[in-house]
């Protein structure tokens, strides 16, 4: 087996970091203690396409306690730390095939390379690995196809719905990203958190006071936004669902369409999972040094061929920033390439949210090899007992006892005759 992630100098400043995220991952924690004790993977392949982060290595250390063969490759070309991706493997012995700032080619013969040692359970972050095996299954015997995938996020899911509404669906998935203690906190607090981050990180921009543009108000948009006005920032939120636009007006934001909202914005992040929402026509229209930043999967959401063509000059000017000028003179600031700016430009989300959203994937790997027998080639939620026996976990390893009802009260919510 070859790796790319040759230098062993990098693991210990890799190591330091995966023991501080460890640490602030209890429920992962509880989990591996049990995997370690029950051996739920044992003898099962597993690969997974993941952001190289640290987090995501405490998921592959639990992994491989539950004992998987574990083989891990990037979800991004620009997510992937490399110093972690060192200490997975010549600390803890996992198969990584990631660099940070690998070229398209190399990421996605690293893809092949996960799926070339045959997984009997896959893990996506975006749904590369399930649409690799899709598209090169039938022309290519060496590919197996898995038992069953998990999918963590949302574009990832949409995804697959797609192809199950095709009918083209090839084995069975467990969409992660759907379950309550995923996307109501990772994609909310975690996103919201890490986008301002990656923001701050690249350009040291005072947030309170900008106008701060967020495309979208879905789960992951409505965290930027609130996380931006809880800096100060005055923010407007541009969104295409009606139900979505009322409740970010009642929410206190103000929303408008791009066209608009580009004008006065001094920052402008999409999180929409939708291509070209900012587009040629709006680069024109906006300030001298707006910052450009893009938190949703793939670096579609920013047409970023057409501010190519539109500007006649492009320089950078800062890691992370590359500044294209316009004809008009005005300067556009692009943060990390329009990739996810929370992972390209900082660490991706805290470890404490990680934890349970890869709560979550762990419990659902189990959930798969105990099913893969009557699981269908079917889009999944993640069972509602695995859902909620997470957030229980968390609660209690945060100290934080709740409620629980009387009999009386049981009785009560059970009775159609509720009333006076
Ligand atoms: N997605 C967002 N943040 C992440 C992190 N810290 N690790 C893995 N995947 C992520």
């Amino acid at each position: 087996m070859k790796y790319d992630v040759k230098n062993k100098s990098l693991s210990k400043a890799g190591k330091k970091r995966i023991e501080w995220a460890l640490k602030r991952m209890p429920v992962l924690e509880l989990i591996r203690a049990r995997f370690a004790k029950e051996k739920p993977l044992k003898g099962v392949t597993l690969g997974a396409c993941l952001h190289v982060t640290t987090e995501s290595a405490a998921l592959m250390l639990t992994l491989k306690e539950a004992g998987a063969d574990v083989s891990l490759c990037a979800s991004n070309p620009l997510s992937t730390q490399d110093d972690t991706a060192a200490s997975l493997v010549w600390d803890y012995g996992i198969k990584v095939f990631a660099k940070h700032g690998e070229d398209s080619k190399t990421y996605y013969s690293h893809i092949r390379q996960v799926v070339m040692a045959h997984p009997q359970v896959t893990m996506d972050d975006g749904a590369d690995v399930i649409a690799f095996i899709h598209k090169n299954h039938a022309a290519d015997k060496n590919i197996v196809l898995p038992w069953a995938s998990t999918e963590e996020t949302t574009t990832g899911v949409i995804r697959l719905k797609a192809l199950e509404r095709e009918g083209k669906l090839l084995y069975p998935i467990v969409a992660v990203n759907d379950a309550h203690t995923k996307h109501l906190f990772d994609n909310r607090y975690g996103t919201g958190q890490s986008t301002l981050d990656g923001i701050i990180r690249a350009t040291n921009r005072l947030i309170a006071g900008t106008t701060f543009v967020v495309a979208g108000y879905g789960w992951c948009s409505r965290g930027i936004a609130q996380k931006a006005r809880g800096m100060g920032a005055n923010v407007i939120v541009t969104e295409v669902d009606a139900f979505k636009a009322l409740e970010a007006v009642m929410d206190g934001f103000r929303v408008m369409p791009m066209s608009e909202a580009v004008k006065p914005a001094d920052v402008i992040v999409t999180a929409t999972g939708d291509i070209n929402v900012v587009a040629k026509p709006h680069f024109a229209l906006m300030k001298d040094g707006v910052l450009l930043a893009n938190s949703g999967h793939f670096n579609v959401e920013i047409e970023l061929p057409a501010l190519e063509k539109l500007c006649v000059a492009k320089r950078e000017a800062k890691p992370m920033v590359m500044e294209y000028t316009l004809k008009n003179r005005k300067k556009i600031n692009v943060l990390g390439e329009g990739r996810l700016v929370n992972l390209a430009c900082a660490e991706g989300h805290p470890a404490e949210v990680m934890d349970l959203s890869f709560a979550d994937q762990s419990l659902s790997a189990e959930y798969i090899v105990k099913h893969k027998d009557v699981l269908a080639k079917k889009v999944y939620k993640v069972p509602d007992e695995i859902d909620y026996s997470v957030a229980v976990l968390k609660l209690k390893a945060m100290g934080i006892a709740i409620d629980t009802l009387t009999a009386e009260q049981k009785k009560y919510l059970s009775s159609w005759e509720a009333g006076t």
